[in-house]
């Protein structure tokens, strides 16, 4: 009944998410102040976020850890338990309003009983967190490695606790505040406290650009809820690969630091990727890592580049030039691209998909 009411106003998904926003923002003002300025670019974010989550969500229980994430990491946003209560009754109304006389009072049933489901469990997850809904922290350095990608460093002012290759989201509160969008810290947890995070601008991008070229030393930024599971299993006795593309380089480093502090036995292999040797931009302090550890080696590859020394060709493909990668525990993170081209050439090498963990930066 969902996705044949939704078939409805899919083909409006516009006009719906015009409608849900102005519906919400005129009974509850107050609510405007929780979303981003500008919304002309992401209009039909949450809207497409709450169907995708009802939709998708036929059994609750299996997304459970995922959703209790999620209402945890709404704080964020200043969401309070009310809230849910006028975002539900919009989004009805929204489709109602849009599907015509097919509406029927079956659907509204439907997506009130699957809506009401999805926000318990998203409140549980936040009435049962202990953090702060957000950390203020402070930009102690920030370096452009090259005219499109910074490395920095933060300072959070309350201690952050989160495990080697997860991700968290960032505010740049000075440049665009109520935009969040997420970055994997470079380092396992350091006593100092300290997170290093990897920035690529994307274009006009509005998040990744003011982290690049207008973030400075002394700016306060907010960070919120560590998520993700691309991280090691201790217990593993397997040789590890991992797979970076740009700055999914990030992720990758957070790893290998907290292999430097206990790994004696397992090889690390690193493949890291770029289009060209200027985007290789963390290479020096790899290849003094791999100097220092005998069992990790690195490898890197340009794809536009020609005359590059190294190997060339999509990383994928050069991963697939090495091996037998078959008793590995695969780890791979970059842009949407390069994951799925990764994954499709690990399942053709018959790589099984349990060993492999990985974030895609993009859709
Ligand atoms: C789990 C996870 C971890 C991440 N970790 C990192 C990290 O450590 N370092 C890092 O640099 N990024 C990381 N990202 C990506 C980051 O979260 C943002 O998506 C990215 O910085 C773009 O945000 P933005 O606000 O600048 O762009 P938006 O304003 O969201 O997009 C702006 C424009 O750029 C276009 N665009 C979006 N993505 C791309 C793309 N890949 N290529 C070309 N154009 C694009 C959009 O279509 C849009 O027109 C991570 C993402 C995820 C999901
Ligand atoms: C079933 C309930 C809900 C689900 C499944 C849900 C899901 C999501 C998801 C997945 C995102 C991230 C979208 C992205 O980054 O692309 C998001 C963003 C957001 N959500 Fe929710 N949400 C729910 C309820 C609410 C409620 C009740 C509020 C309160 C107003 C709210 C406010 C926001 C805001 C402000 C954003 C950021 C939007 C933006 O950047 O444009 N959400 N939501």
């Amino acid at each position: 009944m969902l996705k044949e009411s939704w078939s409805l106003v899919e083909e409006h998904q516009d006009k719906v998410a015009g409608y849900f926003y102005a519906r919400m923002f005129l009974s509850h003002p107050d609510l405007r102040d929780l979303f981003p300025v500008h919304m002309d670019l992401q209009r039909t974010r949450l809207l497409n976020a709450i169907v995708t989550a009802v939709q998708t969500m036929e059994d609750p229980e299996r997304f459970d850890d995922y959703l209790r994430a999620l209402g945890r990491d709404h704080r964020k946003f200043h969401v309070v338990p009310e809230h849910y209560e006028v975002v539900g009754g919009a989004l009805i109304e929204a489709m109602r309003a849009f599907a015509g006389e097919q509406w029927g009072v079956e659907y509204d049933q439907a997506w009130a009983d699957a809506y009401a489901v999805i926000a318990a469990r998203m409140l549980a997850g936040a009435d049962a967190d202990q953090n702060p809904p957000y950390w203020y922290g402070e930009v102690l350095t920030h370096e452009r490695r090259s005219p499109d990608i910074a490395v920095f460093t933060v300072l959070p002012l309350q201690p952050l606790e989160y495990r080697a290759g997860q991700y968290l989201s960032i505010e740049a509160t000075r440049y665009q505040p109520r935009l969040w969008r997420t970055y994997s810290p470079a380092n396992a947890p350091r006593r100092d406290n300290t997170l290093e995070f990897h920035v690529r601008a994307l274009g006009a991008g509005w998040v990744s650009s003011a982290l690049v070229r207008k973030l400075r030393v002394g700016d306060m930024i907010k960070l919120a809820a560590p998520m993700g599971s691309m991280t090691l299993d201790r217990r593993s006795t397997r040789d590890a690969v991992f797979v970076a593309g740009g700055t999914g380089l990030a992720p990758v480093k957070s790893l290998l630091e907290e292999l430097t502090r206990y790994n004696r036995t397992r090889w690390v292999h690193v493949f890291f990727g770029a289009r060209t040797r200027e985007d290789l931009y963390d290479l020096a302090d790899l290849n003094r890592l791999a100097a220092r550890y005998p069992w990790l080696s690195v490898v890197t590859a340009c794809s536009d580049d020609p005359t590059f020394p190294g190997e060339r060709g999509a990383i994928a493909d050069v991963v697939a030039r090495y091996g037998p990668w078959n008793e590995h525990d695969f780890f791979v993170s970059g842009s949407g691209g390069m994951v799925k081209a990764t994954l499709k050439t690990l399942a053709e090498l018959q790589v099984p998909s349990v060993r492999v963990k990985y974030d895609s930066f993009g859709d």
